[in-house]
């Protein structure tokens, strides 16, 4: 009887003991989460962070093989301390071939070979916690890599166990139903594959197979595979082409409402928010970490990532803005005649009073899927760079919702504007260039486009001094540094207390004096200025106006019924800058009321 009760309670008693180990793991982790997160307002604190992005391949090369790595940021870490910086986005870092630069894994615990090893991630991990920053990864599971694994015996047979991680389509069954693919050549999202007579579903390249969200054991391996980071301590995560993840698995033909928008059509799983709630439920609320969603649609499809009721993410990635100003039914095209500002800054209006009544939003004018934001939103002009640079980072950090903000464009980095298209290394754009080509099309006017809006202008190498590659490092670098290195650079500006680098410290340490510009009320003013981006941030009592000009002329601007007259600087751009409603080129006050 004795030994029955021994052999029943002894189960129980291991489960007790590896929950409490468990338990006191994540505590032990999130200790060390709670040393970088200690705020006064009772609010969360990513809603008051600064994100500074980091794309790893390009930021420092500590080994001289041409691509930055996770030693290079270590080396840097005292420098990105030094922006008064809150948290760090890392692109991803796990091992990959490299297709589509890490954003296809081939193991996603595993270190990519060229970034380094485990051991320095922990280290660099260690290191900017060390210095009270948070440390966000990038988390690609929408689809993986051809080369994963799971894929490699997947693609052997029907039989494999891994054949249900994927969406097939079994050829008896005829051709499949079409699916656009974003990074395809021909387009098409299945890819046949002989061994098991079956196509399989890529929404971007053939080599980044589709993850089957919809077997349940797939997602406990992701959910696993979530918590080996977090109980390494990591603080969060970015979600990428999350709101693909669900599909409608008995392939209708394309319903027609979405006539060709497919990010909206992909965006629409029937069971996409069930999957971030059983994540959530599952992951994300046994740690304190924190979320962002890059989340395609409108306002409520986007809404539903973040409404804090629906316990799913955080804070919500959203495009109608950046992707703003491209002539339809063409590839990032931009229009010649520019973009439509007042359209643009009501853009901004309705996501920020969206988001003020429900959930948090995001602000951002880069990352590593766009162009640098002086030249598509500035002027990098040698006469305007300073002032442009100046201008965008104020906005970024002047605005509702959690500020992100771009490697390099603390310096005000400009596009590199390739002639050929082999300079290019970007399978976006060699995707789109080689369509354009097959159909016989502008390939010149093609390539002057992309000078504007390709996704390497943006990932070219941090420029850190007037040396050999910017001092990216000592081997050839795996994309152009840009030639302005040579007077745009961290050594020079460190000098210069007036330069874009102190200035954008200046405005990180505004921000975070300011609770205002965090959760204050946002007031668009004099909406149809056609040069002037106004707004108001008002907090019990407190206002603060903010007056950009967006333009290379001098501009007025109507500040109807708001009084000037005991108005305070607290930041401009320009050298003694005045609490006044005309500011010249790109120039940017910020003034408390
Ligand atoms: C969005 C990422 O930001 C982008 O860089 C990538 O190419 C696609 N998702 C596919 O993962």
């Amino acid at each position: 009887m004795r030994l029955v009760l021994q052999l029943t309670l002894l189960p129980i008693l291991a489960i007790a003991l590896l929950l409490g180990a468990c338990k006191q793991a994540t505590q032990k982790t999130d200790q060390s989460r709670a040393k970088t997160s200690a705020r006064t307002s009772g609010e969360p604190w990513w809603k008051e962070a600064v994100v500074y992005q980091i794309y790893p391949r390009s930021f420092k090369d500590s080994n001289g093989d041409g691509v930055g790595d996770l030693q290079g940021i270590i080396s840097k870490l005292d420098y990105v301390k030094s922006l008064g910086i809150d948290m760090v986005w890392l692109n991803p870092i796990y091992a990959s071939p490299n297709k589509d630069n890490g954003y296809d894994i081939s193991d996603y615990q595993n270190i990519m070979k060229e970034f380094g090893t485990m051991q320095d991630f922990d280290a660099l991990l260690k290191g900017f916690h060390d210095r009270e920053i948070k440390v966000f990864m990038d988390l690609v599971v929408n689809h993986c890599s051809s080369e994963h694994a799971w894929f490699k015996s997947a693609r052997s047979s029907r039989n494999s166990p891994y054949y249900k991680y994927f969406h097939w389509w079994p050829a008896e069954k005829g051709k499949p139903p079409y699916r656009w693919s974003i990074f395809d050549e021909k387009g098409d999202a299945w890819e046949y594959n002989k061994a098991t007579n079956s196509y399989y579903l890529h929404y971007f390249a053939d080599a980044q197979p589709d993850l089957n969200w919809e077997n349940p054991q797939l997602r406990q391996e992701i959910y696993k595979m979530m918590r080996f980071w977090l109980d390494k301590g990591i603080d969060g995560f970015r979600l990428d082409a999350i709101a693909f993840c669900s599909k409608d698995t008995t392939w209708q033909p394309l319903p027609a409402e979405y006539n060709g928008q497919w990010g909206m059509y992909y965006a629409s799983g029937p069971y996409l928010h069930d999957y971030m709630q059983e994540m959530n439920r599952e992951v994300l609320s046994k740690y304190n970490v924190a979320t962002v969603a890059e989340a395609m649609g409108d306002v409520e499809r986007v809404m539903k990532f973040v409404d804090p009721d629906r316990k799913e993410l955080n804070m919500a990635y959203y495009f109608e803005a950046i992707d703003f100003g491209y002539l339809p039914n063409e590839y990032k095209m931009p229009n010649p005649k520019g973009y439509d500002f007042v359209a643009w800054k009501k853009i901004y209006a309705k996501w920020t009073e969206a988001f003020s009544k429900k959930g948090w939003g995001t602000i951002y004018l880069a990352n590593h899927d766009q162009p640098r934001m002086l030249t598509r939103w500035g002027n990098d002009s040698p006469e305007f760079r300073d002032a442009a640079s100046k201008m965008l980072s104020t906005f970024i950090l002047s605005m509702r919702g959690t500020a992100f903000y771009y490697y390099g464009d603390e310096i005000g980095m400009s596009n590199i504007k390739f002639d050929k298209v082999e300079e290019y290394n970007d399978i976006e754009l060699l995707t789109n260039y080689a369509q354009v080509k097959a159909k016989g099309g502008d390939l010149k006017r093609f390539l002057e486009g992309m000078k504007i809006s390709s996704r390497d202008n943006g990932r070219t190498p941090m420029q850190w001094e007037n040396s050999e590659n910017g001092g990216f490092g000592a081997g050839k670098p795996w994309l152009k540094v840009n030639p302005n290195y040579t007077s745009v650079n961290v050594a020079a500006q460190e000098k210069d207390p007036k330069s874009v680098l102190n200035y954008f410290r200046k405005m990180v340490q505004l921000r975070k004096k300011e609770r205002t510009l965090i959760y204050g009320d946002f007031t668009l003013v004099d909406a149809e200025n056609p040069s002037i981006f106004a707004y108001t941030r008002s907090l019990e009592g407190r206002t603060i106006l903010v007056l950009l000009n967006f333009k290379a002329v001098e501009a007025k601007v109507n500040i109807d019924g708001l009084d000037l007259s005991k108005a305070k600087v607290l930041l401009g751009n320009y050298p003694d800058a005045k609490a006044i409603n005309q500011l010249k080129p790109y120039e940017a006050l910020v003034l408390s009321l």
